[in-house]
């Protein structure tokens, strides 16, 4: 029937309420649209019921229940030694503690040997396993690599943690951010990631079994103002790693795992007491690398602690433009905290 109003509204009084108008305006095109958004309305509430369900289950299971089982790296991953980028401090340093004490041998790569003794020393007489030391600085680029590949030669690796990273001192607007700044994210941040993988394995699918663990971080979500190049560089590791896992899906002994962590109380959040004082939130390097190490091989994608999850959750609401203004007051905000003693 074709709609068609035999009273005028405002000669029936008009109407006072939505449903009155609606029930007035008996169309049947008006009908299908009320159809359509009730239908709308149940997909959009079913996919975030089943996403939301699936998110909790992944996370309880990666990060919780995976802590009740003891693990054995070795038999699992096929090799003796684990291998850890930026490991004398932070989150690498309480990494190559977590798979020691799973008794796996630890061949630790940085840039200060004086660091590198003392905490391949403490490894070695805490856990009584075997440790090794390649002294590289990441920010050199290309031509380091195959000096770590002839280091690496004849060792067994079952475990790689591309774990090395920098960040600006504080955050910066672009102009501010030096020529060595931006190399150093790229060398970093990227070039060790995609190189160090590039070395370790081929070994890894030969023998069927390997684990790599690639950390990029919470700040690759989006664009991030005041860090642009250390969220970009974090989002190169993040799609890199992730299409990697993607690309062995099949090998079922080869685990590629993405972590992305939101704060943890490092050097690297040193720059204001908001970033770096502990808290339900920001968690020491030894909490956080705790809950990450037992989620390997229970899931290729996470935040590595289950608050951190809860903040990812919370964000993945906002859309893009809000994110990112958002996380601008955030970081001018930060900014304004920062210490005396990490300004430049
Ligand atoms: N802390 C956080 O809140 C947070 C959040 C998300 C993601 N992440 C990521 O987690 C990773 C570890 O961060 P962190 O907070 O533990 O950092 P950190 O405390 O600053 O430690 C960095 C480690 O990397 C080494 N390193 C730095 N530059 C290097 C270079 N050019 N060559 C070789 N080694 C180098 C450092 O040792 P030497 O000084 O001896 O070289 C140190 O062992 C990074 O990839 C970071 O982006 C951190």
């Amino acid at each position: 029937m074709p709609a068609t109003l035999s009273v005028p509204l405002s000669a029936r009084g008009g109407v006072d309420s939505f449903e009155m108008l609606f029930s007035q305006l008996n169309s049947p095109a008006l009908q299908m649209f009320g159809d359509f958004l009730a239908l709308l309305g149940i997909l959009i509430l079913g996919k975030f019921t089943i996403t939301t369900i699936w998110d909790i289950l992944v996370g309880v299971r990666a990060l919780m229940w995976s802590r009740l089982w003891k693990k054995n790296f070795e038999k699992r991953y096929g090799g003796k030694w684990a291998v850890v980028t930026g490991c004398t401090d932070g989150i690498g340093k309480a990494y190559c503690h977590e798979l020691a004490k799973d008794g796996l041998s630890i061949v630790l790569i940085s840039r200060s040997l004086e660091k590198l003794n003392s905490v391949a020393e403490e490894i070695k007489s805490l856990y009584k396993v075997d440790t090794a030391i390649i002294q590289a600085d990441f920010s050199e680029g290309r031509s380091l690599y195959s000096r770590i590949k002839e280091q690496l030669a004849g060792k067994e690796i079952g475990v790689l943690i591309n774990n090395v990273g920098v960040m600006i001192p504080y955050p910066k607007l672009y102009e501010e951010i030096t020529e060595e700044e931006i190399w150093r994210h790229i060398n970093v941040n990227m070039g060790s990631v995609a190189a160090m993988m590039s070395i370790i394995m081929p070994q890894m699918l030969a023998r069927g079994k390997g684990a790599v663990v690639n950390i990029a971080s919470i700040a690759a979500y989006g664009p991030m103002p005041m860090l642009s190049i250390y969220a970009a560089s974090k989002a190169f590791v993040e799609f890199l790693s992730r299409a990697v896992a993607c690309d062995y899906f099949m090998r079922r002994g080869i685990t590629v795992q993405t972590v992305t962590p939101c704060y943890v109380s490092t050097n690297m959040t040193s720059f204001s007491k908001y970033t770096h004082s502990t808290n339900l939130f920001i968690p020491t390097p030894a909490q956080f690398a705790a809950s990450a190490v037992s989620s390997i091989g229970y899931t290729d994608y996470t935040t590595g602690y289950w608050t951190h999850g809860i903040q990812k959750w919370f964000v993945h609401f906002l859309p893009r433009p809000v994110f990112m203004w958002a996380m601008f007051l955030q970081q001018k905000f930060l900014r304004s905290t920062v210490k005396t003693t990490h300004r430049n």
